[in-house]
């Protein structure tokens, strides 16, 4: 049973972002993304840089990367890699025009003297991947349906020594597991179920019978790409039903405006990779 008012602990968390002063929408290859639709670049600096300063300010470190010209959709830093136990397993981009990021976050991988596992299986990374380090001794959750291919779900099993729990997306505006589903400290999650198979949901409802069930308009509304360190929810602005449950849950939300990463299919979450030794 989940307890209203439970004491939540927050746990100092290491990040990795990327400054979006080369994002623009130039193709789409998401249904959110309109090459139609003016983006302001500095703008979403600045939003950018208000979510960095945000973590910051809860006391977590972040680590930058590099952005490159060319590589309009390297803000999303979730996706270059997923990092479990001191180990990244790098990405393989679905589409050729983010391919050359999974490069870039390699070498940062390789630099700072991660222990670096090359895919060869495609997965984009965080965005498919999430990890639970106090579910079931330490789960993987993990999305495929639009970008990540189940192989590469045995891949990260292999890679990391993680059991990865398979689960299938079925509804495009929730192409990635991390628009879908969130995990909120170390053993639980909220989510959206209509983002899943009926099978998948089955699965999710046996092993998180006290997640957070977030609602079609939140969902919509980017609300589940969170990110949280065990107290303190750092999510989109306009999931306010979202910031209630959380709320009454015993976690502090924090929203942040990230309006113009929106119109590339992104929030938080995606700007944000975890670090985890
Ligand atoms: N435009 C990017 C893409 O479609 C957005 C990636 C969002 N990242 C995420 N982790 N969901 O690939």
């Amino acid at each position: 049973m989940v307890t209203v008012n439970q004491q939540r602990v927050s746990r100092k968390r290491t990040y990795l972002m990327c400054s979006p002063e080369h994002f623009a929408v130039e193709y789409a290859i998401n249904p959110w993304m309109d090459v139609t639709t003016p983006v302001d670049a500095d703008l979403a600096v600045k939003q950018w840089d208000r979510l960095r300063e945000t973590l910051v300010g809860l006391g977590h470190e972040v680590h930058l990367l590099t952005a490159e010209a060319g590589l309009p959709d390297m803000v999303y830093a979730a996706n270059g890699a997923f990092v479990v136990d001191g180990t990244a397993y790098g990405a393989r981009f679905k589409h050729e025009q983010r391919s050359a990021e999974a490069a870039a976050h390699r070498a940062f991988y390789e630099e700072q003297g991660w222990r670096f596992i090359a895919p060869s299986e495609t997965n984009e990374g965080e965005g498919d991947f999430a990890y639970l380090p106090e579910a079931h001794g330490g789960l993987i959750l993990a999305g495929h349906g639009f970008r990540t291919e189940p192989a590469a779900h045995a891949e990260a099993q292999e890679a990391l020594g993680r059991p990865v729990v398979s689960l299938r997306l079925v509804d495009p505006r929730f192409y990635h597991l991390d628009v879908a589903l969130a995990s909120i400290d170390d053993e639980n999650i909220v989510y959206y179920p209509g983002a899943f198979s009926a099978a998948s949901q089955k699965v999710l409802a046996q092993l998180f019978p006290d997640a957070i069930v977030a609602d079609d308009e939140d969902a919509l509304a980017f609300g589940l790409n969170l990110v949280s360190d065990g107290l303190n929810v750092v999510l989109n602005n306009e999931a306010t039903r979202l910031a209630g449950k959380l709320k009454a849950a015993g976690y502090h939300p924090v929203p942040v405006e990230l309006a113009e990463l929106k119109k590339g299919g992104g929030s938080v979450k995606c700007c944000i990779a975890e670090l985890r030794h």
